[in-house]
């Protein structure tokens, strides 16, 4: 390796591992219960699987790699808690270190491309958080830092990593199809030996092997991508999780995710189309990119992160175009512009990854130490509750003790029943008297010792809250992203006199919360 690939290489890392530890806010719930939750699965035996791995529509082989350190950890009885936090999102980071590597490289170690790579604030909220997408993002960077753009080159090694992409995200067919197509059109080998030889053998050869990695995993056959298209096409079951209107990528999921950096990229479209004729790889690019922005706008589920999947493409592009701008520019414009690209990326990195959403990673520490220490006057231990919108915080990876836990449940609408409403929804129609359904009074060891719960919650179930004191309160966010959310994250615990309290109220239930529940129960 020479001098400089080891200076590059240290810089990212740096950058990356930094970003562990800089970013201590809840994103999304995926993070944890699509990847950590179903590695302590596996490795511990407790975890909860929710309905995407019971239906067997997600490969394990993102989770397996998580559920491989974890059981290093254990069989070395270190597997504290802070580790099983701490070493997911390192291995994450290494992994898009080397894509940035990678990307560097792609971009013919162009100075313009590790200051993209490194400034881009969304790759780094997300980059060493254990999403699926993220490692996506990172593998496809990889890949296509393997694709033979060279005249010459007939390098067919990035088939590796697009065959494992396309199995475990089958939506990467949407931005690896046009430059499979440009591939195999570019290739002097013919067509259909490429396609039986290269294709057909490493795409067979892939599959088998996560196939059965999944199917002794989830204890029976399975091929996991073709449950999620039944899913997900044929079921529309993700239509369930929020409708946005067919425009969001271009109009708020694109500008948000490049922040300032959409100004560079829509030039080197513009700049690409003034020069069509120019590059070809240029246009299977854009190509690319636009396929898959126009295939994620029709589904109707529709989030940031699904961008990682073309981030490396569209940061590419913007590198590409200020190599060409800088060229003939002083070098005070350039550092005029750089700067103002630093500062626009820092600013949401450090509030979104410092401060908006960390209520409910915090409070998570607090509930671990509950639930190694606390016992109820009968020698019970801990059970907790969290009545929160579902998979608000992380769940038995955050804990790592086997305590009885219970959260509200999001599950799609699998009967196709009219008017359906989860289970969460119900509980926010009528909190009350969904807890007087649910939570059986008697005896009252059945209660929750702890309940977790946002403070825009606190009064619409301050009834049921006059047996449990507040613990501790925790700041989660400035920003409401909806009216289910709270300012603060509030942890609960039954109080000593909750027996006598509930044995009293049992006697004197009011006649209008009877009456409540029999209309429940006639619907
Ligand atoms: C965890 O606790 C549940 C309920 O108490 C029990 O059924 C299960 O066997 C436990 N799992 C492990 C791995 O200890």
């Amino acid at each position: 390796m020479s001098k400089e690939a080891a200076k590059v290489i240290f810089l990212l890392l740096c950058v990356r591992i930094s970003s562990v530890f800089v970013i201590k806010t809840f994103f999304s719930p995926d993070e944890y219960w699509q990847s950590l939750e179903v590695a302590h699965r596996i490795t511990f035996g407790y975890g909860h699987l929710t309905w995407e791995w019971t239906k067997g529509i997600r490969s394990y082989f993102y989770p397996t790699l998580f559920a491989a350190i974890y059981k290093v950890l254990d069989l070395l009885k270190i597997d504290s808690r802070v580790f099983l936090i701490l070493l997911p999102r390192i291995f994450q980071a290494l992994i898009a270190s080397y894509a940035d590597y990678r990307f560097y490289v792609w971009c013919n170690r162009k100075k313009w491309s590790l200051f993209i790579i490194v400034t881009s604030w969304f790759w780094f909220y997300t980059g060493s958080r254990t999403f699926i997408n993220s490692f996506e993002a990172a593998l496809t960077t990889i890949a296509l830092s393997f694709f033979p753009w060279n005249e010459n080159s007939e390098n067919t090694g990035f088939l590796w990593i697009t065959a494992l992409l396309t199995y475990i995200r089958p939506t990467s067919v949407l931005t690896w199809a046009p430059l499979c197509f440009y591939h195999v059109k570019k290739s002097k080998y013919p067509g259909w030996e490429l396609l039986l030889k290269r294709y057909l053998f490493i795409g067979l050869f892939t599959g088998s092997v996560l196939a059965a990695l999944d199917s002794y995993i989830h204890g029976s056959f399975i091929i996991t991508p073709y449950e999620f298209f039944k899913v997900n096409v044929l079921d529309g079951i993700g239509s369930f999780y929020g409708t946005h209107p067919w425009y969001w990528y271009f109009s708020t999921g694109l500008p948000a995710i490049l922040g300032i950096g959409i100004v560079p990229f829509f030039l080197s479209i513009f700049v690409a189309i003034q020069s069509w004729d120019e590059s070809k790889s240029r246009q299977y690019i854009l190509f690319s990119i636009i396929l898959t922005i126009f295939g994620y706008s029709l589904l109707p589920h529709k989030e940031f992160r699904f961008l990682l999947q073309i981030l490396p493409l569209c940061l590419y592009c913007i590198t590409q175009f200020l190599s060409e701008w800088s060229r003939t520019k002083s070098t005070i414009v350039i550092w005029l512009v750089a700067v103002v690209i630093l500062v626009s990326n820092v600013i949401p990195a450090g509030y979104l990854g410092f401060v908006h959403q960390q209520g409910t990673l915090n409070a998570m520490d607090k509930l671990a130490s509950i639930a190694s220490d606390y016992k109820t006057e009968n020698g019970q231990p801990a059970k907790f509750l969290f009545l929160m919108p579902c998979h608000s915080t992380p769940y038995y990876s955050h804990i790592h003790q086997n305590v009885t836990m219970r959260f509200l449940t999001c599950e799609p609408n699998f009967k196709n029943q009219e008017n359906y409403l989860d289970e969460a929804d119900k509980f926010y129609e009528a909190p009350m008297v969904w807890i007087r359904r649910h939570l059986p009074v008697h005896p009252i060891d059945a209660l929750p010792t702890h309940v977790i719960v946002f403070d825009t919650l606190v009064p619409k179930i301050s009834d049921f809250l006059s047996i449990y004191k507040p613990l501790e309160i925790f700041f989660h966010a400035d920003h409401l992203v909806s009216q289910r959310n709270g300012r603060n994250v509030m942890i609960y615990e039954r109080t000593q006199v909750a027996k006598k309290k509930i044995e009293s109220d049992i006697v004197k239930e009011t006649p209008e919360v009877k009456q409540e529940d029999q209309i429940q129960d006639e619907l």
